[in-house]
């Protein structure tokens, strides 16, 4: 008895190992499972314009046919001779790899500089990978990429550090254009401070801007400049280079500025410490040369002591002989936000053209309840396309469309933003970080 026992507990511990080797899940089924799924679906989903732009859909169960072996829809990386993800192993299998371009954040500068034809980094925004995850598909690259098989460790993937830009260098003069430059000004501690400049470009005629760079010290909660709209009175404009603070340090604010911005029209801005607005060849901005920029900057130190702003603007800018199509810019607000104490809450807006245009580019503002930003078209044959989406309040993707989003008259795009409010007291829009925004930023052309 004692004897079929212990052949039965064996058999047992034996049938139990065999189990766990069985079930244990290829490195593979790790990285679909635990990057993919929780990083990249949510754009590289069936029927959304990242899916269909990128040609990828990694929802589905088929995503290793989607990458391995295959060429890239981007041309310029499919023009270098890069497969998605090589089979070769080893250093030039990674070589081989765009995956590995577009997700390896440590070589973040030389992607940048080196291949802007390549299209963004993935995830897009500042959303990098941990280094975790990126040594666990590295190891799986170098290993030729197989489906099956476990050749990477997932300890690897405790390794939750992440790749953080360098900060602040401060940008040279564009070759063809113009610089603005706040100089270093100071923020209190505990203290939001939001202030505009206003600044001469001192130009005679409208200038064509088809590139815009921004590099700011760390701590920028956003940073917009703004022109005014045609029918300013020219007394009402401010005078330039004095700072005009929105709020005293007693966090009252100052009427004189709100009564400015009644008056601004958007150009451009970021939330990025560092960013670069390409425009495609044959678009620009156009810049009115009856007015400078309003240089709008709001820092928040939450610190207890001083912390140091600087901002950089480069416009750099094209003749008007080679601007084809003017861009306009997309700042769509959603300004009713209540946000009721202790819930989660999603509200929608729709906003529609009454003329055909072409969506370029579209990114979110929101604070820091933002839980998720999504834009879907309404209307016309793409109605409910997933358009844009983000869950990273601070870094949304800026994301660009090859070829622009061609939305007809009467058709637009509904913007849906969940918010968890976990405090005693509702919130509603504002312009501090702990009130709340809804806007989608972006451009087109008609
Ligand atoms: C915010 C939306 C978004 C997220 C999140 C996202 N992608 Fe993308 N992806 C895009 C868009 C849009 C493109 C096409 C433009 C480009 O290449 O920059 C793209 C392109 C790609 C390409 C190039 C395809 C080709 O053949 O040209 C790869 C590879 C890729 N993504 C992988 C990933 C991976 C892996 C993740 C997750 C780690 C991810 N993406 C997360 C939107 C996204």
């Amino acid at each position: 008895m004692k004897h079929y026992l212990r052949l039965f507990i064996i058999l047992f511990i034996f049938s139990g190992c065999a189990e766990v080797e069985n079930t244990q899940e290829s490195t593979w089924g790790t990285i679909q499972e635990k990057i993919l799924n929780t990083s990249c679906i949510n754009c590289h989903v069936s029927g959304s314009t990242m899916t269909k732009q990128s040609g990828l859909d990694l929802s589905k169960k088929n995503s290793y046919s989607q990458l391995v072996g295959v060429s890239p829809k981007n041309i310029a990386a499919k023009k270098d001779g890069l497969v998605i993800v090589s089979t070769e192993g080893g250093m030039k299998g990674l070589s081989k790899s765009y995956l590995w371009e577009k997700i390896n954040a440590y070589d973040r500068e030389h992607f940048l500089s080196d291949h802007p034809e390549y299209g963004q980094m993935m995830p897009p925004g500042q959303n990098f990978l941990t280094d975790g995850q990126l040594q666990f598909v590295r190891a799986w690259i170098e290993a030729g990429a197989p489906e099956e098989g476990v050749v990477a460790t997932e300890e690897l993937l405790l390794d939750s550090n992440k790749y953080s830009p360098p900060e602040f260098t401060p940008l040279k003069p564009p070759k063809k254009g113009i610089q603005l430059h706040l100089k270093p000004f100071e923020v209190m501690p505990n203290f939001e401070r939001e202030f505009f400049q206003y600044t001469n470009l001192d130009v005679s005629e409208d200038i064509y801007a088809n590139r815009i760079q921004i590099e700011m010290r760390p701590g920028s909660h956003h940073f917009i400049l703004y022109s005014f709209i045609k029918n300013i009175n020219p007394s009402d404009l401010p005078e330039f280079d004095v700072p005009r603070e929105l709020r005293y340090e007693n966090g009252v604010y100052n009427i004189q500025t709100l009564r400015s911005m009644q008056y601004h029209e958007f150009f451009n801005g970021t939330q990025w410490p560092r960013m670069d607005y390409k425009l495609p060849p044959g678009v620009a901005f156009r810049l009115d040369s009856n007015f400078g920029l309003d240089q709008n900057s709001h820092y928040v130190n939450r610190t207890d002591s001083i912390m140091i702003g600087e901002v950089y603007t480069n416009i750099h800018t094209v003749d008007k002989s080679e601007v084809l199509h003017e861009a306009k810019v997309i700042n769509w607000s959603n300004q009713n936000i209540f946000l009721p104490p202790k819930k989660i809450t999603t509200l929608n807006k729709s906003f529609y053209t009454n003329k055909s245009i072409y969506v370029g580019q579209l990114f979110s503002h929101a604070h820091e309840k933002m839980k998720e930003f999504s834009v879907i078209i309404k209307g016309g044959t793409r109605d409910g396309e997933l358009v844009y989406w983000t869950d990273d309040w601070q870094h949304p993707p800026i994301m660009s469309y090859d070829p622009p989003i061609k939305l007809n008259s009467g058709e637009g795009l509904q913007i849906i933003t969940t918010y968890d409010n976990p405090l005693n007291e509702a919130v509603t829009f504002g312009f501090r970080s702990t009130d709340e925004m809804m806007i989608l930023f972006g451009w087109y052309y008609e």
